[in-house]
């Protein structure tokens, strides 16, 4: 049987029929604000008081300590996990951008992780211009999970408006095993979230378009039920 890997988050494993299956790239993407850095401090965070799962996350944008600040409303404090060794947040230099990848092969063997998060692939547009250089680089960190055996969220922002592209730079989603959209759209009363999982190798899982919620709780998947948006 396939083995899964648990993200922990109410909802969201339900519809991977039991999780993400170990060792695959799963591309997380979605407009801005629609909870995608929320969802991997989530699983990076469960891994590490659940499942016992060692764990990196690789910021390009954001500075690690907003994140925390952020996160530390949803009870999430990494703190003790990056003092005992079993986490780490990587900084990367701007102006060394291609040594990231040292720094990211590197920390997984010696923090042993298993589960990593890579966000955003599209941040590193910010800081590589070239879009055939670009694509090397998502292609380069695609090979060095994989050669490590880390099941991994890639998150892609998507800009709003861009109907029918689920990735930034139309490269992601073919260097990732699985895909998982974000929604966050209007309707007539409000604006609706919603999640789909678009794709997933070697398994089955559900088709619909669920609605989620970001609350005290984090992200939480209403599994049970379905989210019907306009452009659907
Ligand atoms: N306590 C809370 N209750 C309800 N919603 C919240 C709460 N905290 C955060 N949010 C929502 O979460 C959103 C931010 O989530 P997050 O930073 O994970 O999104 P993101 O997709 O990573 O955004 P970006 O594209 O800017 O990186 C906020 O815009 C807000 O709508
Ligand atoms: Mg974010």
């Amino acid at each position: 049987m396939l083995e899964r890997i648990k993200t922990g988050i109410e909802g969201l494993d339900e519809i991977m029929n039991g999780g993400i299956p170990k060792g695959q790239l799963v591309l997380l993407s979605g407009t801005c604000g629609t909870g995608k850095t929320t969802i991997c401090t989530q699983y990076i965070y469960n891994g590490l008081t659940k499942f016992k799962e060692n764990g990196i996350y690789l910021s390009f944008e954001e500075m690690p300590q907003s994140i925390k600040n952020n996160v530390s409303q949803f009870g999430i404090n990494f703190e003790p996990y990056e003092k005992a060794g079993k986490f780490s947040f990587i900084k990367y230099d701007p102006y060394h951008i291609e040594e990231v990848f040292e720094i990211l092969e590197n920390s997984i063997r010696d923090t042993n992780a298993q589960r990593v998060v890579i966000d955003s692939v599209s941040a590193l547009g910010i800081h590589v211009r070239d879009k055939a250089e670009l694509r090397r680089m998502i292609f380069n960190l695609s090979v060095i999970l994989r050669k490590l055996g880390c099941t991994a969220l890639l998150v892609s922002e998507i800009v709003p408006g861009s109907t029918g592209k689920i990735s930034r730079y139309g490269v992601e989603e073919f260097v990732t095993d699985s895909v998982v959209v974000l929604y966050y759209e209007r309707n007539e009363f409000a604006f609706n979230r919603a999640i789909q999982i678009w794709k997933m190798s070697g398994s089955d899982h559900s088709k619909k378009l669920h609605p989620y919620k970001i609350t005290e709780k984090g992200v939480t998947v209403q599994s049970a039920d379905e989210a019907f948006m306009k452009k659907f």
